[in-house]
Parts: structure tokens; C-alpha cells; sequence
């Protein structure tokens, strides 16, 4: 079945795959077409609405992005964003000119006249502002329906020829209604139905892997994480056997992990996964240290070894596939050039040399996040896997402190399994963003039953955040914490403490290494 689109035209701005991802939202398919596309390939896709993104640059610069002139005589509705909003007054017969002062952060819109664009809005809305240049005059044929502080140009209207400007970015959540606007571009203005969803997402990507990939091998290294999963069971789902996981135990994994997720993909999914166990290599190397970044670059140095040595058994392959999502190449909008296969570089794979001459394959190039969650579900994923908390690449190793050995790495396990079935139990795990345990190289005195004991600490880090850049620790229950120190300090010998880390982050960060 073929869907309504709506093209979104990419003049270089930050924000164009979100954009995107409010048109899918909507359950709208949208493609992003680079800025140059003529219009006659957009009628020939048979495009429905056409969105014009902002840019970094100026209208008034000569070489600046311009798009083919014939697309405001498709007879399609165009909505121009920011940039957007310029070229059209540029192109049109208005007239831009350089601001005094730039017009950045928050503002008002005040909304003079609602008409479809904003419809069953309120009358002011706060809006999120980044631009220099300012309209100075109007096309012919437009009305000016909103306006700030700084313009009385805010949003402008041709409702005949059904071209819209907006000088705000409502895709960015700090628009007010920025959703809801955008909603009533697609549906009021261009009719979209929306007969969009993530199954047809689904259905998309696995036609274009199977394309992509033919009858070749593909490599991807499993961690058991949201991302490199959903990349495993989509890839799965294309190409069956021809999909090769390894998923490299480093003795710093949490209790039962590998066997879970062996048995979720093998047994499962009947996927071909490949466990190198590589335990006793990690905890050789870590031997004596103690400082958490040499910790880290041994772990990372070590997992790209192994995972070499694992990928040579394995045989030919031509492609590597990663689980990037959007965030992760953020920085790689670009105008001209294609954007630069990066790799994540906190991510497991991350660092591989560049004599490894696979093809990489990234399905979920485009997604964000909460996308990728509902996607996973989709896939059949269960909920386990699809709304896990984040765990850092190097595990266990940051969270035992100090010198990471068999013993405490057991201790630190027993521990934080704990903590994990009474978060489950309580069922605060999902609503927080991570909740571990942290083995401490302090012994502190103690006394259980007539016995002096002399054991190890265990910390709880319990945190809630919305993107792991900030985060405050969560207040958990009394009761949950009695019982979490209570079963720790009488089930798991060697510990006979448990303390509730308080900090915030910032200061502190959410791992203590
Ligand atoms: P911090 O401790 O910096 O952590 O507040 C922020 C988020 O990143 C995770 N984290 C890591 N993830 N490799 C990773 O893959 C690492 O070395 C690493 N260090 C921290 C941490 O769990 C939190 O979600």
C-alpha cells in the first residue's frame, strides 16, 4: 500500500529529523529530500504537503540553500519553518532583512487569527525561537496571523495558495502546541489521514535490509541492550540465519545476563547467536587497576579484541550491523555531503580499526529513542528488553570501585539482583531510570548475631533523569529501602552496610566511576 507523504525539504537544520519524527507522530509518513529536489520528483512521489526545515544559515547570504521555485506551484500545501519561513518571503515578492538583535530562546506568540493552522490552540503560546535575519515585508497574497515580541511577522498565511510560514520551531518540545500545530498542517491543511504506523515502519525497513544486504552475512555484536536488540530481531526478521550476533561475555555482566539473553535469541528468536566468553581474559587485564578511566580503555581495548577474534572464526561477512539511533549521529547533518558513518564511541563496537572492511549496516539511523522502544515492541520484543535501564558498556567493571576482582564482582552481583527483584516487585523499576548496586572497597565493623563482623559496604543509586545529562536520586519508599538493605546484608555474605547514595547529579554523576 502506498501512504500519504509529506516531504520535508533538509536545508541543514539541527532539527529536520525531528521534524520527521513529529510527522510520524502524527502516524504520517514523511521522507526527507535533500533541499535541491525538483519538484517534479516530489509530484512524481506523489507528495501531499511539502515542509521547508530551518538552516544555519541567512536567505540574504547568495550562496545560501535554495530549494526549486516550482514547488509553490505544485498545488500541494507548503509549510516553511524558521529558514523556511525566509525562503519563502525571499523567493516570494517579501523582503528579509538582518535583525539588530537575534531572536533566541523562548518568546510569546501571540495568535491573532487561528484559522486552520492554529486551530483549538490558545491565544498566546510560549515558542522557541532561533533566528537572525526578520521579515520586513510579506509576499503578496499574505496575512500576518501571529506575532512576538521581536516580529510582527511571527507566522504569515496565503491561505489561497496554502503556503504557511513560521518563524518558530514548534517540532522542538519546548514549543508549546508545537505538536498540535504541526498536527493541524498534516491533517486540516493537506488532508493526511494518517495510514501511518510503526508496523509499517517495521514492514519498510526489513524490505530495505533485505535489499541492502542481498544474499551476504551480516555481523552485529549483542549486548543486550534496547538498541543493539531492536537492531537484532528487525535484522533477524529480514534475512533470518543469514544474521550472525555475538554477544561477548567479559565476566563484568550482572547475574544470569548471558544466559537470558541467550535464551531469549537463540531459544527464542532462534537467532544465531555466538557467546564468546571471555571472563578470565577481562579480570587478568583489570588485575591491580584501579583507576576508572584505565579500567574503562582496558575493557574497551579488550572487548574490540575479542570481538575481532570471535568475528574471524565466524567467517565472511560484508556488512557490521550497529544499533545507532538518531541522537548518536546527530552531528553529522550536513547540506552537500553524505553524513559520515560514525560509530558511537562509548558504545561496545566503538573504536573497531579501520582496516575491518565491512559495509556497516545502521537500520535505526533515523529513530529516536522512545521510537525505538515501540518499534522493539512490535518486533515482538518483550518488555524486559524493550524498557530496560541503561547499563554502561564497561558494567560491572565501573561499579565495583577500585580493583575489580572475582570476589567482589560476586558480592556486587548478589546485591544488586536483590535490589532489582524489590524494584520489580515494588514496581518502580520502569519508573525510574536506573537503580543499581555499588560495591565498595571500604570495610566497616558490624555485628551480627554475637559476631563482630568486619565486611564490605554496599551503595544503592537509585536515579530518575530524562537523558542521563542531569538527574536527582529518587525517594524511594522507607519500606523499599529497609527491605533491600535487609535482604542484602542477610543473604549476601560479605556485606554487613548498606548506605542510599543522595546526590544529584550534577554534582555527582550517576555511576561513582
Ligand atoms: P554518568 O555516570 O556519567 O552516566 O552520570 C551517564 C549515563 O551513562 C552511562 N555510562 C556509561 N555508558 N559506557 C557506557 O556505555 C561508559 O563508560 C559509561 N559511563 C556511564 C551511565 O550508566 C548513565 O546512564
Amino acid at each position: 500500500m502506498k501512504h500519504q507523504t509529506i516531504a520535508v525539504l533538509d536545508f541543514g537544520s539541527q532539527y529536520t529529523q525531528v521534524i520527521a519524527r513529529r510527522i510520524r507522530e502524527c502516524n504520517v509518513y514523511s521522507k526527507i529530500y535533500h533541499y535541491k529536489t525538483p519538484a517534479k520528483t516530489l509530484q512524481r512521489d506523489g507528495v501531499i504537503g511539502v515542509i521547508l526545515s530551518g538552516g544555519p544559515d541567512s536567505v540574504l547570504a547568495p550562496k545560501s540553500p535554495r530549494p526549486d521555485k516550482a514547488i509553490f506551484r505544485l498545488g500541494v500545501p507548503v509549510l516553511g519553518i524558521c529558514y523556511g519561513l525566509q525562503l519563502i518571503a525571499h523567493l516570494l515578492d517579501g523582503k528579509v532583512e538582518k535583525s539588530n538583535h537575534r531572536e533566541y530562546g523562548h518568546g510569546i506568540l501571540k495568535v491573532a487569527t487561528k484559522g486552520s493552522l492554529f486551530r483549538g490552540l490558545p491565544n498566546a503560546l510560549r515558542v522557541w525561537n532561533s533566528h537572525g535575519d526578520r521579515l520586513a515585508k510579506m509576499p503578496t497574497g499574505f496575512k500576518a496571523v501571529a506575532s512576538t515580541e521581536n516580529s510582527g511577522y511571527a507566522a504569515i498565511v496565503d491561505e489561497k495558495r496554502k503556503i504557511y510560514g513560521i518563524q518558530f520551531h514548534p517540532e522542538v518540545n519546548h514549543s508549546e502546541g508545537g505538536i498540535n500545530i504541526i498536527e493541524n498542517f498534516l491533517r486540516k491543511i493537506c488532508g493526511c489521514k494518517g495510514d501511518w504506523s510503526m508496523a509499517d515502519l517495521a514492514r519498510e525497513s526489513i524490505s530495505r535490509i533485505r535489499e541492502t544486504v542481498g544474499k551476504d552475512r551480516v555481523l552485529l555484536g549483542l549486548s543486550g541492550g534496547v538498541d543493539s536488540s531492536v537492531a537484532a530481531a528487525l535484522i533477524h526478521k529480514a534475512i533470518g540465519r543469514q544474521l550472525t550476533c555475538v554477544f561477548v561475555d567479559n565476566g563484568l555482566l550482572r547475574q544470569n545476563e548471558r544466559e537470558l539473553v541467550v535464551d531469549l535469541y537463540k531459544r527464542h528468536f532462534d537467532m544465531d547467536v555466538r557467546v564468546a566468553r571471555a571472563g578470565s581474559k577481562f579480570l587478568q587485564r583489570l588485575k591491580g587497576v584501579t583507576d576508572p578511566e584505565r579500567k574503562r580503555k582496558i575493557i574497551g581495548k579488550t572487548f574490540v579484541e575479542v570481538f575481532q577474534d570471535s568475528l574471524k572464526r565466524i567467517g565472511d561477512a560484508k556488512f557490521l550491523a550497529q544499533g545507532t539511533l538518531y541522537p548518536d549521529v546527530i552531528e553529522s547533518v550536513s547540506i552537500d555531503g553524505n553524513p559520515a558513518a560514525t560509530i558511537k564511541s562509548h558504545h561496545n563496537v566503538g573504536g573497531l580499526p579501520k582496516n575491518m572492511k565491512f559495509k556497516l549496516l545502521e537500520p535505526l539511523r533515523e529513530l529516536f529513542k522512545d521510537e525505538v522502544r515501540a518499534l522493539g515492541s512490535e518486533l515482538g520484543l518483550p518488555k524486559e528488553v524493550v524498557w530496560r535501564q541503561p547499563f554502561p558498556g564497561p558494567g560491572l567493571g565501573v561499579r565495583v570501585l577500585g580493583e575489580v576482582n572475582r570476589r567482589s564482582l560476586d558480592v556486587l552481583r548478589k546485591a544488586d539482583a536483590i535490589l532489582h527483584e524489590e524494584m520489580m516487585a515494588s514496581d518502580l523499576y520502569y519508573k525510574v531510570w536506573q537503580s543499581f548496586c555499588v560495591f565498595l572497597p571500604v570495610r566497616t565493623v558490624g555485628v551480627m548475631g554475637d559476631e563482630r563482623t568486619y565486611d564490605n559496604v554496599i551503595a544503592l543509586r537509585i536515579v530518575e533523569s530524562m537523558d542521563a545529562m542531569t538527574a536527582d536520586w529518587v525517594r524511594v519508599p522507607y519500606e523499599v529501602l529497609q527491605k533491600v538493605s535487609t535482604r542484602i546484608i542477610n543473604e549476601v555474605n560479605g556485606v554487613n552496610r548498606v548506605v542510599y547514595d543522595i546526590s544529584s547529579k550534577p554534582p555527582g554523576t550517576i555511576e561513582w566511576e
